[in-house]
């Protein structure tokens, strides 16, 4: 019988993830369908019970429910505990397991697609959201000299920080908050944009001269080009940039191997998502 996936959020016309699981499932062999399910936006936890008692597997989930997510889910991963946040519901009998790849793809975007070695260097996580929440375990797990999380409403980019520190034991040196301003006279060899600014094309007002020479400037977002953020950053000086495109694909191959216990191979679907 061939098995149910699909991805759940709203808006979910416009997701590239039944093109990147389709891709996998032909790449592996899988027999599986991976859909597109649209819930309301007070009806996500009935639309989930729905998916599963008509057999379906597991789901990926996107904005705005992945903290509702996290609440539907009986039994959780570490990634999803220290998140926060659930992108990835995986069913077995009452089971409904819970867990988040979007760090893990971050990571392994910037460091085995990029190149680019986290390890003892100095980072900048711009937004202390969902997406920073997902993000900031699995950039700590890498090893960073240190990480600075800067955010507009400065008191939650604290309590992100204050919390990672607490639960890692990590000094004030290690792992800090910050506003945008005072970011002024730091560089940084990793600056990340988890911020949502770019949805509405919004520029951070970011100080100048926070890109290290041959620092990578990475946007979470992706489908829209050179985003303002990376613009800037290009015009800063940024030795590199990126969209998230291929924390994307990343994200959803580690899905993928919790559904299903095989890991696809990435790279060519990368690449036919930017010929697409
Ligand atoms: P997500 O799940 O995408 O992270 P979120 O939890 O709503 O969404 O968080 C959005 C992030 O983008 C926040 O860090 C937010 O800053 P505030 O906490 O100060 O609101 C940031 N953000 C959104 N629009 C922004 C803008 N125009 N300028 C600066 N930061 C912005």
């Amino acid at each position: 019988m061939t098995d149910r996936y699909a991805v759940i959020g709203n808006p979910v016309a416009h997701s590239k993830s039944p093109f990147i699981h389709a891709e996998f499932a032909r790449q592996t062999g899988q027999d599986i369908v991976y859909e597109r399910i649209l819930a309301p936006l007070e009806g996500f936890r009935s639309a989930v019970q729905d998916f599963s008692a008509e057999g379906g597997k597991g789901l990926n989930v996107t904005v705005p429910f992945k903290l509702e997510a996290f609440q539907i889910a009986n039994q959780r991963g570490l990634r999803a505990e220290e998140a926060e946040a659930v992108n990835t519901l995986k069913f077995e009998g009452a089971t409904i397991y819970g867990d988040n790849t979007d760090g893990i793809g971050l990571s392994r975007d910037i460091q085995a697609n990029l190149g680019c070695h986290l390890a003892g260097r100095d980072i900048l996580l711009m937004g202390a959201g969902g997406a920073a929440q997902g993000a900031l375990g699995r950039l700590l797990d890498a090893g960073p000299a240190r990480v600075v999380i800067a955010n507009r409403t400065v008191d939650k980019a604290e309590r992100l920080a204050q919390r990672f520190r607490a639960a890692r034991s990590l000094a004030a040196e290690a792992l800090s908050a910050s506003g945008y301003a005072e970011l002024s006279g730091q560089q940084f060899d990793i600056v990340v944009n988890s911020t949502s600014a770019s949805l509405d094309d919004t520029v951070l007002d970011l100080p100048d001269g926070l890109f290290a020479r041959d620092s990578l400037a990475y946007d979470m977002m992706y489908g829209k080009g050179m985003t303002p953020f990376l613009e800037m950053a290009l015009a800063q000086g940024a030795g590199r940039c990126a969209d998230g495109l291929g924390m994307l694909v990343e994200q959803a191959a580690e899905s993928f191997f919790i559904w299903r216990g095989v890991r696809p191979q990435t790279g060519q679907v990368i690449e036919a998502l930017k010929a697409r």
